[in-house]
């Protein structure tokens, strides 16, 4: 079967999607709201979700592997939080002022991360990095921030470097070069060479900030080694570890990725889960270092460090549902880990067997609930390696899309094109299984050849 029949098959079945994409192109740049919601020919619409399914404008019903950026652990409308949101809905959304849930929600984090010991709440993960960026500048006083290639910390505009191939190239327009003089960017698990690289921007490292498992960047946990090594460096040389959890806070575990590698950031920033599908970031620290952000104790603005402004930061909506999320997740943790994490490991193994039975060269990388396949082809040298986002950048880019519009478009099963997956509490083996016969079926069709 040729990959025009299954593109034919999914312009088919979506034929509201595709109108409601041409006007959407008449309001939104690109037509979308989000660069990587875009893909060819054109996306389909949501008009629902429940559990671990999205429901389309045009009737159809997909298997949702994507989970609104891998944020809802529970699934999409999980009764424990849907519930407890309506009731706030019915009490008030936007407060704009100090509230209680914000403190519940902040004291559960703060048991299952006590390195979590001062906080603060914004409405996204890209606020969060940015905050967290100043702070580390604030209590070093240095200037540069270290990040690994291919990392993604959102769209925060420091940050804004060396996130896609070819990671030489500026990220955007409208980046300035005297403020990019300010980041280094050091390649993802390569210890020595990361190393050397910091060695010379040593005397000005304010941090090194870093995700323990590259997500956007394809997927790929970090080595042990890797993460205690830079650890290591940022603390002889007084510059902050920084470890951005936005994605595998509440999901590798409830202790976070930091409990599994054992390591001690001096500042770690979540978001995704912690919202329970409301908008929302976090950055948390150590008392001495947050406290540089306590405008009691440091009442003239040049003694402090500006952080967690934000009209919607700790808005009642989004703690109601972090607050629901996490109890639920604490109350379940045993059923919901060992089950998310089965059901990764069992789908990484099988898809890596039934991709190499069809003599197709595919690597699946992950942890936990996380997965990717990567396409690798015919490769000269380090054949089946999948260690850093080069590695991914230059796999084969073009079969995971196609592999990922043939499940939508003949199987109603949901990727972001080109983009990890997850499970998520709603999802089970049946699931599982589908997935696996779908992938079956498509490499039969031949598609991937
Ligand atoms: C590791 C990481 N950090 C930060 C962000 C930015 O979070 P947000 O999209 O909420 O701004 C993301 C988003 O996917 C992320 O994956």
């Amino acid at each position: 079967m040729k990959f025009e029949e299954y593109q034919a098959a999914y312009q088919r079945k979506t034929r509201l999607s595709k109108k409601l994409y041409t006007r959407s192109q008449h309001v939104f740049a690109g037509g979308i709201n989000h660069n990587i919601r875009f893909f060819s020919p054109y996306p389909f619409f949501v008009q629902k979700a429940i559990k671990n399914c999205l429901f389309d404008v045009d009737g159809n019903k997909y298997t949702d592997y994507w989970m609104g950026h891998w944020a809802l652990i529970l699934g999409h409308s999980h009764r424990a939080v849907s519930s407890v949101s309506s009731r706030q809905a019915k009490s008030g959304i936007l407060f704009g002022t100090a509230n209680t849930l914000s403190v519940q929600l902040a004291e559960t984090i703060q048991k299952l991360m006590p390195r979590a010991e001062l906080m603060r709440f914004s409405s996204t993960g890209s606020e969060a990095t940015m905050y967290s960026v100043r702070l580390a500048r604030a209590a070093t006083g240095k200037r540069v921030i270290a990040k690994v290639i291919g990392g993604w910390h959102g769209f925060n505009t420091t940050l804004l470097q060396t996130v896609n191939y070819p990671f030489e190239y500026d990220e955007s327009l409208g980046l300035i070069q005297e403020e990019e003089q300010f980041v280094e960017s050091i390649p993802f698990n390569d210890l020595d060479r990361s190393l050397k690289i910091l060695e010379t921007r040593k005397d000005d490292l304010a941090g090194i900030i870093i995700e323990p498992v590259l997500g956007a960047g394809g997927c790929i946990p970090a080595t042990r080694d890797y993460l205690i090594g830079l650890q290591e460096f940022a603390k002889k040389n007084s510059s902050l570890f920084i470890l951005d959890e936005i994605v595998t806070g509440f999901r590798i575990s409830i202790h976070g990725a930091m409990s599994e590698y054992n390591l001690e950031p001096d500042l770690f920033t979540l978001g995704k889960i912690i919202g329970g599908g409301m908008p929302v970031g976090l950055v948390c620290g150590s008392k001495e270092i947050m406290s540089l952000a306590d405008p009691i104790l440091r009442d003239q603005k040049y003694k402090r460090c500006s952080i967690g402004g934000g009209t919607f930061s700790a808005n009642p909506a989004t703690m109601s549902a972090g607050l629901s999320t996490l109890n639920y997740l604490k109350s379940n943790k045993q059923t919901i880990y060992t089950k998310l994490n089965s059901l990764g490991e069992q789908l990484r193994k099988r898809l890596t067997r039934l991709f190499n039975d069809s003599k197709i060269n595919v690597k699946v990388t992950g942890m936990g609930s996380l997965f990717m396949p990567h396409f690798l082809g015919r490769r000269d040298n380090n054949k089946d390696k999948v260690d850093n986002a080069l590695d991914v950048a230059t796999a084969n880019q073009k079969l995971l899309h196609m592999y990922h519009i043939s499940l939508m478009a003949r199987h109603n099963i949901f990727f972001l094109p080109g983009k990890m997956g997850c499970f998520s509490d709603a999802h089970n083996t049946n699931d599982l299984e589908r997935l696996i016969s779908a992938t079956e079926a498509i490499v039969e069709s031949g598609v991937l050849n």
